[in-house]
């Protein structure tokens, strides 16, 4: 492995002010300690370092020095530490460094080292500048927002050099890095009891203190959770929108009238944080114009690609997530909106107004708004099932609930009945199926369809609820029209098909014109 002591001593005495010479003896990596710790009190060695002090990376840092550890920052454009350190690091416990190799010289053993840079290239060039300064057992933490098989392949990259590597999600924004964000640790579980304090200590608590932090899973599992979350964060996000838009376009309220109905939503089970927040939007007046600021936002959402991801991965593994997937489209619908503005004069739409305009309307539409959101949830603990099977992570269903009900962007209160529902049954195969939610299903769906039916009626899009009540329908339905399909493919292609009164795992072939042969292609699932 790396040794690197001597150099290290040499540049620890840069950085450290006012460093009185070390003894001559100090070449030791043991004696340069004792120096340091018998002969000069005010120097200490970081409990942790953190590279990149963009918004994330600097609050973070922050989080970690008020919960008494020293922090040694690294930031590649190093005005940024000098910057840092006058303004909101000042008189903190922190140690600025202008190299990977002091940031390294200054780090206690093992070394921990989270990597808070843009997801992808950047990291692995700061894993390639940064393993020659570390020495076997120290810790590699990446907590940005990187892809899992990235996290995988680096996993096995570092740990060939004898280093430990946690890849972690970090939910919660700006303020959650601050203040206590949702932590998603996975990768090397050797690596968990020397992070562990860290990283419980700066998470979000629910329940007075019990932290949303707690390990996940080998290499990718902490990523992966992550980006699940993301992938149900677009979709409850969707969910709000499509509310929005019938409380706006269906019944012609004002920005302040919905922000009052979302106000009264988040005192119920819809209870969340997108929800609190997007009362707060609604109440939110332009400076300038005196208008409501939401009026003046131009409909082009944008996104950064983890639910995307999400989707990539439903479809690699096969895992109906619709409505996820159909969220990400929605958002690049949104995008075409020189195309979608050149179509509202060419195209017809409805003439129909929502005929039931009071608050009895409002009513189905939280029911409405609540099974669509629940619907969403069971495909994404679906698809995490189906990851842990298919990479061999062995995830508990209920931490990760537990996880996402503080500081988060999906927080929400409902979370703490999913940690029950797969608390009682660890093999749960669907939310749906838990007792707790299927009666909450059976008692609001007819809201669902009624709220669908009014706004396809009126020609309003509702591309996320429609697809929950079509997951809800075609997932509770015993049988689907695939016996149909699976002919058509028999038909065209001889792609074969089970038969009701045989065993599954025997295919068969229907010569079905006379003319074809009795040659079946074989058949394989993707
Ligand atoms: C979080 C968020 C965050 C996400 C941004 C941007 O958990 O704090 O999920 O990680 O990356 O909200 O996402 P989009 O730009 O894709 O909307």
């Amino acid at each position: 492995m790396i040794n690197r002591k001597e150099k290290e001593v040499q540049t620890v005495l840069e950085v450290v002010i006012a460093e009185p010479d070390p003894p001559e003896e100090a070449d030791e990596e043991d004696n340069y300690k004792e120096y340091k710790m018998g002969e000069d009190k005010n120097f200490q060695r970081a409990d942790i370092g953190l590279i990149g002090l963009a918004v994330m990376g600097e609050n973070l840092a922050l989080n970690i020095e008020k919960n008494g550890f020293c922090v040694a920052v690294y930031n590649r454009t190093t005005q940024k530490v000098d910057n840092f350190l006058q303004s909101r690091g000042i008189n903190k416990n922190f140690i600025g460094t202008k190299t990977v190799e002091e940031l390294c010289s200054v780090l206690a053993k093992p070394r921990k080292l989270i990597i808070m840079v843009k997801a992808g290239n950047p990291i692995d060039q700061f894993i390639d500048q940064v393993l020659p300064c570390l020495d076997e057992g120290d810790i590699l933490i990446d907590g940005g927002n990187s892809h899992y098989l990235d996290t995988i392949r680096r996993t096995k990259y570092v740990n060939e050099k004898g280093i430990l590597f946690v890849g972690t999600g970090i939910s919660g924004g700006e303020e959650g890095a601050l203040n206590g964000p949702s932590i998603m640790p996975g990768g090397n579980e050797d690596a968990w009891s020397v992070v562990k304090p860290v990283l419980q200590s700066i998470a979000a608590k629910v329940d007075g203190d019990v932290p949303c932090c707690e390990w996940v899973g080998n290499d990718g599992a902490g990523h992966y959770v992550k980006m699940v979350h993301n992938g149900i964060e677009y979709s409850d996000m969707q969910l709000i929108c499509e509310a929005y838009q019938l409380l706006k376009s269906g019944l012609n309220l004002s920005p302040g009238e919905i922000h009052e109905i979302f106000k009264s939503w988040n005192s119920g089970p819809l209870n969340s944080y997108l929800i609190e927040i997007t009362s707060e939007i609604l109440d939110h007046t332009d400076e300038k114009t005196g208008e409501a600021t939401i009026d003046l936002i131009l409909d082009v959402a944008g996104q950064k690609g983890t639910g995307k991801w999400t989707g990539i991965s439903g479809l690699e593994l096969g895992v109906p997530i619709p409505q996820i997937v159909q969220a990400v489209f929605t958002r690049c619908l949104s995008a075409l909106k020189s195309e979608r503005v050149y179509a509202s004069a060419v195209l017809s739409g409805s003439n129909q107004k929502i005929s039931d305009q009071s608050d009895k309307f409002i009513n189905k539409l939280h029911n409405a708004l609540y099974a669509s959101k629940i619907c969403s949830y069971a495909q994404g603990f679906q698809l995490l099932k189906f990851a842990a099977e298919e990479f061999d992570w062995d995830l508990n269903y209920g931490d990760i609930a537990l996880l996402w009900r503080g500081g988060c962007i999906i927080r929400a209160g409902f979370l703490k009945n999913i940690k029950e529902a797969f608390d009682s049954k660890s093999d749960l195969t669907n939310l749906l199926l838990d007792p707790y939610f299927a009666k909450i299903m059976i008692d609001t769906q007819d809201d669902l369809r009624y709220i669908a039916k009014q706004a396809i009626d009126c020609g309003i899009p509702l591309p996320s609820m429609t697809s929950a009540l079509n997951y809800y329908d075609a997932y509770r339905c015993a049988r689907l029209p695939a016996n149909l399909l699976q002919a058509q493919r028999d038909y065209f292609g001889a792609h074969t098909y089970e038969r009701i009164d045989k065993e599954r795992g025997e295919f068969f072939h229907t010569n079905w014109t006379g003319q074809g042969g009795e040659t079946a292609s074989s058949s394989y699932n993707v």
